[in-house]
């Protein structure tokens, strides 16, 4: 293959990174909840019931966002059934998932499990079975002083100081038919202005997320967004942006150049924020927050058959998964500008890069992507005009077999590379065109021949991340061979 050449310049600038964009999402689905982050029974189990094995390894991620409590669950959820003394909490019967839900774990223990983890905390309100004024009523709980109803019921709950929500989804995936409560795009307009309205006159501070199209499949896409944006007006911060992906075709490098379509989707998604704005010659400009995004494709068991914690959609993760989901974060970064939220889907067991078994816990391959990019998240992503070798591909026209983003923070620059040849290792050089690239402060990779090798209880550490020290530096520029099917993220010090 022949080389690649990498050249930044550091005031060529998309846009600071934001911090939101390494988040998480947490449903009550399957054994996300409990047997994931809450397990009271386990060994594990700090004084709260959290599992301190599964807060260590998820530490590691550095999530920002936490959404909660879906999904799909959250437009049958109603939060008072999850507040209050445990034992006067109801089982309820869970039409998302067709699971039992006890309620052992709702909005005080989210809100705490958020403080141990420094995630921020993020709820999706009810617009599927629930009423704006629901809606309006949980942020009078989580963030209003006592002295009133709902804020003097989390007084009464052992929680004084306000739980200060900041970010709030307005339902979830309102579009899709499987959704409880679906309806058409303007009467799913009505609701969320009226939700919205209800929201933020309870408490000015919050930001608002209005429930965009639930992908780029759905007849829905783009026309719902534009009309919900339209309707809602001011009252949306953000849109949410949805999209699982999978080889489902057996084509691994189709699969892995499905990058260029998470570019395009939040290109049009954000043409669409543009237009309304334009049409509605408005101040506002909404932005993107992709809310959910992960592969998906091979455990679609969703059923839970009335059980309590069933074993739902527990994906295994192999290494061209993990390179795809480092694809979602080099697209991420590319668009620093306009995409300032996102929610990997989801943390634990459920489509999770960390699984549980009893007491035991394996890291799957998808974690280290997340990994070695939030580990470099700070700063201000670059343009990267990048020349190199390219192929054709089925579905995603032509991809560079070198995927890359860069970051830059004044005094390093951080540097992710994907090579995406089945076969062949990658020469790629970079440079920074005001600047010397003189040292490596820190490099990782992730490689392996095969795009299938996951990890396993029995080989927990078959794939992972290692150190990568094969970096030359001369003339100001750094070069590195990258072996097939890897990604890299590279921390550089600049002269
Ligand atoms: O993340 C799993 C499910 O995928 C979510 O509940 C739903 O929003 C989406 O369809």
């Amino acid at each position: 293959m022949n080389p690649t050449t990498i050249t930044l310049h550091s005031q060529f600038r998309i846009g600071p990174v934001d911090e939101r964009v390494f988040g998480g999402f947490l449903e009550h689905l399957g054994r996300a909840v409990y047997e994931g982050v809450y397990e009271p029974a386990s060994p594990h189990a700090d004084a709260d019931g959290f599992r301190t094995d599964v807060m260590a390894t998820l530490r590691r991620l550095r999530m920002t966002a936490m959404r909660y409590p879906g999904g799909n669950f959250a437009s049958g959820y109603h939060w008072e059934d999850g507040v209050g003394p445990r034992d006067r909490r109801p089982a309820v019967r869970e039409l998302a998932w067709q699971s039992t839900e006890p309620n052992h774990f709702g909005t005080d223990e989210y809100i705490r499990l958020c403080r141990k983890m420094d995630w921020t905390p993020m709820l999706t309100v009810n617009l599927g079975t629930g009423t704006p004024e629901e809606a309006r009523n949980w942020v009078e709980y989580c963030n209003c002083p006592p002295g009133t109803r709902y804020a003097s019921l989390r007084a009464a709950n052992g929680h004084e100081q306000p739980h200060d929500v900041k970010l709030w989804c307005l339902g979830n995936e309102m579009d899709g038919q499987w959704q409880i409560g679906h309806v058409p795009a303007d009467q799913y307009a009505i609701r969320a202005q009226q939700a919205a309205k209800m929201m933020r006159d309870t408490d000015r501070s919050i930001e608002l997320v209005a429930c965009g199209s639930c992908g780029t499949g759905m007849a829905t896409y783009m026309e719902w967004d534009r009309q919900v944006l339209d309707y809602l007006g001011d009252l949306a911060d953000y849109v949410s942006l949805h999209r699982y992906v999978g080889n489902r075709d057996n084509d691994t490098p189709n699969y892995l150049a499905v990058t260029n379509s998470i570019d395009r989707q939040i290109e049009e998604m954000d043409a669409v924020c543009r237009f309304v704005q334009a049409k509605r010659r408005s101040k506002k400009r909404a932005y993107l927050c992709f809310d959910e995004w992960n592969v998906w494709y091979k455990n679609h068991d969703a059923n839970g058959a009335g059980k309590f914690a069933p074993h739902l959609i527990e994906e295994i993760y192999n290494l061209e998964d993990a390179l795809v989901v480092a694809g979602f974060l080099h697209s991420f970064v590319r668009h620093a500008d306009v995409l300032k939220i996102a929610n990997i889907a989801q943390i634990v067991n459920v489509i999770a890069p960390v699984l549980t078994e009893g007491d035991k816990l394996l890291v799957q391959p998808i974690f280290y992507p997340f990994e070695m990019f939030s580990r470099r998240r700070a700063g201000t992503a670059l343009r990267v005009a990048l020349d190199g070798p390219a192929y054709d591909t089925r579905s995603h026209g032509t991809a560079p077999y070198i995927d890359a983003s860069a970051i830059h923070d004044g005094k390093q620059l951080h540097l992710f590379l994907t090579n995406r040849h089945p076969g062949e290792a990658a020469d790629v050089t970079a440079r920074l065109a005001d600047g010397d690239l003189v040292s490596a402060a820190s490099a990782e990779i992730l490689a392996g021949p095969d795009p299938k090798a996951v990890n396993s209880f029995a080989q927990p550490d078959l794939l992972q991340a290692v150190p990568f020290a094969e970096i030359a530096f001369a003339n100001g520029q750094a070069r590195c061979q990258l072996p097939p099917l890897s990604f890299a993220a590279l921390t550089l010090n600049l002269r």
